[in-house]
């Protein structure tokens, strides 16, 4: 009697997700780096990397001296000195493999394997983060969400202009759409105007508070094209510690996505790639 309760159970659940999977494969648009298109008979999903497939390419000690040169070269910010010093001497000590592995290395590494066309960010601040994108992906084209807060961990956060300059710096050449104001308003206007715009990269760094960040993650996950990835910062800060777990209630639980934290070292941030 258990055995045919549990396979009936088994039976409907997988009729659901089947249901779901077909659904979204004809209606979500796929990452044409990541995705190999297969029409029939899908045996598995054919994704090419996968958080862990990205977590090994990210242990490659080389990322730690490029990076740190490219922070140096880029960016001169006060509280950036201590992560271009942590970043200069592990490149020293990290011989063989590095597990130091942060949202600008992550999104460095994942943008030079999936050459992203469209990227979306929440957090924004002086283009950092999305300098890393542009580098790896000239021809990508950001939609840039903030709202600017003053002195935003204590330097000047005075918008767009300061975006475009960094952007121009590296020859980009993808359009830039800025969306000023809080993301929590911003991203069901945008998502509503633009139904069928899906995104290859989207990174969530803005609202550090436990609902605003969840707000945004739960409003961001349904516009990643599958094969697309996801990156959800400060998974492991002292600051926000409750991250861990909008992270872990939100997406985690999802059976469209894998996903993967990188919470050892650092601030931590966690990834996750859209299957179906
Ligand atoms: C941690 S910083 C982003 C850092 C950036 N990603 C980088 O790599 O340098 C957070 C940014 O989120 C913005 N922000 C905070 N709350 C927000 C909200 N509710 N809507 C939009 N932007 C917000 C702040 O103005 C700030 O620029």
């Amino acid at each position: 009697m258990i055995n045919y309760i549990h396979q009936f159970f088994f039976k409907v659940k997988n009729k659901i997700r089947r249901e779901k999977r077909n659904k979204n494969l004809i209606n979500i648009p796929k990452q044409e780096n990541n995705y190999i298109e297969i029409k029939k008979n899908l045996v598995f999903d054919p994704i090419i990397y996968t958080p862990e497939f990205i977590a090994k390419e990210a242990q490659k000690p080389e990322y730690n001296e490029e990076l740190y040169n490219f922070l140096d070269k880029q960016f001169d910010e006060p509280y950036l000195e201590f992560v271009k010093k942590y970043y200069e001497k592990i490149s020293q000590a990290h011989k063989t493999h590095s597990n130091y592995i942060d949202m600008i290395k992550i999104l460095f590494v994942i943008s030079k394997l999936i050459r992203p066309k469209n990227y979306l960010e929440i957090g924004v601040r002086r283009g950092r983060s999305m300098s890393v994108v542009a580098k790896n992906s000239p021809n990508c084209d950001m939609y840039a969400f903030d709202m600017w807060i003053q002195n935003y961990t204590g330097v000047e956060n005075p918008g767009p202009e300061i975006v475009e300059n960094e952007l121009k710096k590296l020859e980009h050449k993808g359009k830039i759409y800025f969306f000023n104001g809080d993301s929590k308003k911003l991203i069901p206007k945008f998502k509503k105007n633009n139904p069928n715009i899906f995104f290859d990269l989207i990174c969530i760094d803005g609202d550090h508070s436990y609902y605003g960040a969840k707000i945004d993650l739960s409003n961001t996950f349904e516009i990643v094209k599958i094969g697309g990835f996801l990156v959800f910062d400060d998974t492991n800060s002292f600051e926000h510690p409750y991250l861990k777990n909008v992270w872990k209630k939100n997406i985690k639980n999802r059976d469209n996505f894998i996903c993967k934290e990188f919470n050892e070292l650092g601030l931590g941030v966690s990834i996750a790639v859209r299957i179906f």
